[in-house]
């Protein structure tokens, strides 16, 4: 038995006030959409087809790396309507799987039950209990329990209003059944659209059964129509990783108060500290540990380094025993080797620091090449940039740059050099010479400073 894929995207979202579909907000630093396909092509397959329409081709363009069939609903006439054009291609023998695109929490688990359930009558539907039924369409079932319909929210009835089990949207139905069905629906009701709904009816017409199952967690159905229910889904989905990675080894200090966008790789020990965040992907070796508010994005850490709180790294890679902070800066294409100290307010950028070199206190190095075991005093600053183009600095291995000197780029500093503090470089430094740019000092004796006025 083979299984096509619809997956639902063509809706607004008007509730999210926002000019961007709704299925291309982002949940854990993935759009909803992804999250959705993730899940389908977990799911044994023939194609998946995605139904885009509101907002043009934004959709397809933005989820072009999606292996799917595209297919357009111009009008947004109703979920019957919507299903209609993904149909023609998928053959009558398939099982047809309803997904919606801005339900991103659905497991894969709980589908299999959902396709095991459409087995012998070839439609299966996916129900809830809620306690607060308000918006969907409500299952009416004899007293038998067999279901017999849905009646949507605006076109139910009081009685039917109280009814807590509800039609969560997600469904596998037979392709020939549900084309025959879909045919004969019309939009005679209070939204005048297609429902899709109204297959159920269509079904028990015909004596077929509609099975139902539950989703195997109730919030995996929950939808996204709002950004309430969009950062509670990305709460429920953050505590879900923080568990998972936690059980695979990783230390967090508060699985509440980390947050993961993208996909993390660790070595064993790795602890993190509070509100640290990740993006893109990370690679952490053996033994590192993240201090509190820490933000890393697309980078590898190498192990025994610690980061110090409140640092920024970038797309950078990271030797091993390297300290990096407390509220340093490394930004993109930044390589540290290993045993590298960089300190408080250091910002590091398009560089590469050779093992053992230390830049601990309130420096900006950038586009420059630092050798081994060199020290960059505080406050030294790579002046990198013209006003309209940037120059590299290169300095060697076992150098002394003293404090507040300002290396102005294109320039070399050969190896074993020392850089007196203050000075400023502004031509190449032969190896072990001493640089000085230093007016001599001199003094005003009995210097008498100045008196505030008498008003
Ligand atoms: C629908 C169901 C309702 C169910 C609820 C669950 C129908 C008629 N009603 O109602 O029984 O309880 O979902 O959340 O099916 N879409 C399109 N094209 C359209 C219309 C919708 O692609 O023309 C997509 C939307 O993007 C969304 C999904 O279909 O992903 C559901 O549409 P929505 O308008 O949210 O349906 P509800 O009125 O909430
Ligand atoms: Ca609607």
């Amino acid at each position: 038995m083979s299984v096509s894929i619809v997956i639902l995207a063509a809706g607004q979202g008007t509730r999210m006030y926002s000019d961007k579909p709704k299925v291309l907000h982002e949940l854990a630093g993935k759009t909803l959409l992804e999250h959705v396909y993730q899940t389908a092509i977990a799911i044994e397959h023939t194609a998946i087809h995605i139904v885009y329409g509101h907002g043009g081709e934004q959709v397809p363009e933005q989820m072009q790396h999606l292996d799917a069939n595209w297919v357009e609903q111009k009008e947004q006439l109703g979920t019957a309507h919507a299903v209609e054009q993904a149909l023609p291609t998928i053959p009558d023998d398939d099982q047809v799987l309803i997904l919606y695109g801005d339900v991103p929490l659905i497991t894969d688990s709980s589908l299999q039950a959902l396709i095991a359930a459409a087995k012998d009558s070839g439609f299966a539907l996916m129900t809830a209990y809620l306690e607060d039924p308000r918006g969907y369409g409500r299952i009416i079932r004899d007293e038998l329990d067999n279901m017999l319909a849905i009646v949507e929210d605006k076109d139910a009835n009081d009685e039917q209003r109280r009814i807590c089990e509800i039609n969560t949207g997600l469904m596998v139905v037979n392709a020939g059944l549900l084309k025959r069905w879909i045919s004969a629906i019309e939009n005679n009701n209070k939204q005048k659209e297609y429902y899709l709904t109204d297959i159920v009816a269509l079904a028990i017409e015909d004596d077929v059964p509609v099975h139902s199952i539950l989703a195997e967690a109730s919030i995996e159905i929950q939808g996204i129509n709002n950004r309430v229910q969009l950062a509670e889904a990305e709460r429920y989905y953050q505590l879900l990783q923080a568990h998972h990675l936690m059980r695979h080894g990783v230390g967090l200090m508060d699985p509440a108060r980390f947050d993961l966008r993208g996909e993390l790789e660790t070595g064993r020990d790795v602890l993190f500290d509070i509100n640290v965040v990740l993006e893109g992907r990370v690679i952490i070796g053996n033994n590192v540990r993240l201090g509190a508010n820490c933000f890393l994005r697309n980078c590898i850490i190498g192990d025994d380094t610690e980061i110090l709180p409140n640092t920024i790294i970038e797309k950078a890679v990271l030797g091993k025993g390297c300290r990096v902070g407390p509220f340093a800066r490394i930004r993109p294409d930044t390589s540290l080797s290993d045993d590298v100290h960089i300190g408080n307010f250091v910002e590091v950028k398009k560089s590469e620091i050779g093992n053992g070199s230390k830049i601990n206190h309130l420096s900006y190095v950038g586009d420059s090449n630092v050798g081994q075991q060199t020290n960059i005093g505080a406050g030294v600053i790579t002046c990198n940039y013209d006003g309209a183009n940037k120059y590299q600095t290169i300095i060697g291995d076992n150098v002394f740059v003293g404090s507040d000197a300002q290396l102005i780029a294109p320039v070399t500093i050969h190896s074993g050099a020392t850089i007196a503090a203050g000075t400023t470089v502004s031509k190449n430094v032969t190896a072990e010479a001493l640089a000085i740019t230093r007016p001599a000092q001199r003094e005003i004796k009995n210097w008498k400073r100045p008196k505030k006025n008498k008003e």
